[in-house]
């Protein structure tokens, strides 16, 4: 939880050194009307706050701190780090990043340095220290943002070196290294570690050898670590007690979040849907946020209430989706709901980009009026939910090194060229959203033991002990699901010799021969008990049923009839093995049968498009039900009592929600 809260923040990013004094005392007085409780500066402020090396000019900061103070505003403070000054570029440009194309940049862009870059590190730790040193007395600063939305790699020289000894650490001799990665294919054994190169365009290594990529996707994740506890170190030594956290991007696939998030104190990610994405897809990335830290509450640290400007084609969002967009995330374990932005700049790359106070300039707007309304509701309930977590039994093992090895490093030599890892474990994650029922994420090297149901969705890389951990998990009489590429290779990508899935063929009770890909539109037919039921795409495996029994086979091919969908008795459990991408209704049936055999159920029966999703905190238990539909929807809320927390109606029974409306209902045992 943010350390010192006692209610939801609600506010956003907002940048006092684009403004005069008259429009930021305007604005604080909109901000507080609108229930605005926390401001987020100065995140791109960098030169403004150090105009040449060493020499600090805080004097305007000082001042909107100040007024922020005065207001009763909380800050959150962000040190700028994220886009270094145009002097620090030109003075030292081994701070430029080199990028995998090969190409050393130039100054402009946000997030654009190299990582491993010294004067990088020195200088951003001596703003983050110089910063903390300042404002760690101001009563109204409540937490620290550092840098913003890491996830830029490097390929220069600097990162190259450093790489030699991060490989050299982990396999400490040059023959371990070739043997471990089977260097022998392809000529790629090395003599020293100074001969490794780094998987850029320029080698077409990052194309064509799997190993170093996937590598240097776990060596960039620790690099940017390193950036992160630079900044925290020296902002804890004057704010020792503080929360420090730092915004993950949306785009969470450079890094892997369950390594980074072990240096922070709560999550803090930001959320920018597609007007096109389903609910559940953003449903997921809170899921799955909240599981960085096994449930812990998290910040979404920016969200834009209203469009995108960077997308293709700039929706607005509809009356009310800001509001839903809202509690959707704090119904999943947000303690934060913030805005990207506050005002809107008025010229550069974000001018037409959503705001609270446009360049209209006033509040009586839609984006104002529904802003404030929210920011009221929170004012009164903001507090109930706060730390709440969301009870779940099943959970979904999601895999940043499998992510990366199917979509990224091992592309060009898996039977087909085209993969979205998210997308796939999406399907899985829409069966749970779908049907209500609350499921967690976990790392493969987490704890399983509070989880009845467990999925595998494509989890490529598997080692001994998270084989002996999945097995041990099924044997003690719980439920695995695995599917095609799951437990296919070594931490280093070698296939594991034997058939796949590799160290897990005794648990789903198989082996597999062959794979098939599809083209792009090609499917094959699942059938059970002889009858075409679903159709299937992607990949197909060729597998024999050792000790499983068969659920569903192909319809198709010459492998018609063989096993496409299996159940495996193992010790007191049972694993599924699903060979291929089956089409949703397949998993929907399946998962189903699997949420009955396993207890697993729904919080209350709702119309379809109704999420509904339970935090619980030390004092309350709070249900949240969203209606995503265009039309009216009920939830069936049987005997139980309710307060609506807003309007204090009491509800219970057959409650009927109006199109996009958002309820948060209390338990009451008032009869
Ligand atoms: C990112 C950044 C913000 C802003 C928004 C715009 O999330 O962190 O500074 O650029 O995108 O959507
Ligand atoms: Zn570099």
């Amino acid at each position: 939880m943010i350390k010192g809260a006692s209610t939801i923040y609600y506010g956003g990013d907002y940048s006092p050194d684009q403004f005069d004094l008259e429009t930021i005392k305007k604005d604080i007085v909109s901000f507080r009307e609108a229930g605005i409780n926390m401001v987020t500066l100065p995140v791109f402020s960098w030169t403004k706050l150090e105009p040449e090396e060493g020499v600090y000019d805080f004097g305007w900061l000082d001042q909107a701190m100040d007024l922020f103070l005065e207001a009763g505003l909380k800050v959150c403070m962000a040190t700028p780090t994220a886009a270094q000054p145009a002097w620090l570029s030109h003075k030292y440009p081994e701070v430029l990043p080199v990028d995998q194309q090969g190409r050393k940049r130039t100054h402009g862009m946000r997030v654009f340095y190299c990582v491993n870059s010294a004067k990088y590190r020195e200088r951003a730790a001596a703003i983050a220290e110089a910063m903390a040193k300042r404002y760690c007395k101001y009563p109204n600063l409540a937490m620290w943002h550092v840098s913003n939305e890491y996830g830029t790699y490097c390929y220069c020289d600097t990162c190259r070196r450093k790489f030699h000894g991060w490989l050299q650490r982990k396999y400490q001799i040059i023959e371990n290294l070739n043997e471990k990665w089977n260097n022998t294919f392809w000529n790629k054994t090395y003599t020293d570690f100074a001969e490794i190169t780094v998987p850029s365009e320029t080698n077409d290594e990052f194309r064509f050898n799997p190993t170093l990529a996937l590598e240097y996707m776990r060596f960039m994740t620790d690099c940017t670590i390193e950036c992160f506890e630079n900044e925290a170190r020296a902002i804890r030594r004057y704010c020792p007690d503080m929360t420090i956290q730092t915004n993950i991007s949306g785009h969470i696939e450079n890094l892997d979040q369950f390594k980074m998030v072990k240096h922070m104190d709560i999550v803090s990610w930001d959320n920018y849907p597609k007007p096109s994405s389903e609910p559940g897809l953003v449903a997921m990335k809170h899921d799955l946020m909240r599981s960085l830290k096994q449930g812990a509450s998290f910040m979404m640290q920016e969200q834009s209430p209203n469009q995108q400007n960077w997308q293709p084609t700039s929706k607005l969002k509809r009356p009310g989706e800001v509001r839903m967009l809202s509690y959707q995330a704090l119904s999943r374990g947000a303690d934060a709901c913030l805005f990207f932005q506050l005002r809107q700049s008025v010229s550069g790359q974000e001018m037409y980009h959503g705001a609270v106070i446009s360049h209209a300039d006033r509040t009586d707007t839609r984006t104002f009026r529904e802003v404030a309304q929210l920011g009221q509701e929170l004012q009164k309930i903001g507090g109930l939910f706060l730390d709440g977590r969301t009870a779940a039994k099943s959970a979904i093992i999601f895999d940043w090194d499998s992510w990366w090895a199917l979509e990224k490093a091992s592309l060009n030599c898996l039977p087909y060229k085209k993969m979205d890892y998210l997308k796939k474990v999406y399907k899985f994650y829409k069966v749970f959203h779908k049907h209500n029922i609350p499921v967690d994420f976990v790392a493969k090297d987490a704890d399983f033991s509070q989880y009845s149901l467990l999925i595998a969705p494509y989890l490529y890389i598997v080692d001994e002990t998270v084989a002996e951990r999945l097995k041990s998990f099924t044997a003690s009489g719980k439920t695995l699901v695995g599917t095609v590429f799951t437990g296919v290779c070594d931490e280093q990508c070698k296939a594991v010799y034997g058939a796949y899935p590799g160290l897990l063929r005794d648990v789903f009770g198989l082996w597999s021969e062959e794979m098939d890909a599809l083209y792009e539109k090609e499917t094959n037919d699942i059938c059970f008990d002889g009858d075409i039921r679903f159709t299937c795409s992607f990949l197909c495996e060729l597998y024999h049923n050792t000790t499983a029994e068969t659920l569903a086979s192909y319809g198709k091919d010459f492998y018609a009839g063989m096993p496409v969908i299996s159940r495996n008795r193992y010790g007191e459990g049972t694993a599924y093995y699903i060979g291929t991408d089956p089409e949703f209704a397949c998993l929907e049936h399946l998962l189903t049968e699997i949420f009955e055999e396993t207890g697993i159920g729904p919080y209350y029966a709702a119309a379809e498009g109704v999420e509904i999703t339970c935090r619980q905190n030390q004092t309350a238990s709070i249900l949240f039900v969203l209606n995503w539909n265009k039309e009216e929807a009920w939830i069936d809320l049987l005997e139980d009592r309710y307060e609506n927390a807003v309007t204090e109606e009491i509800m219970t029974g057959h409650v009927t929600l109006k199109p996009y409306d958002a309820i948060v209902l209390k338990k009451t045992d008032e009869r």
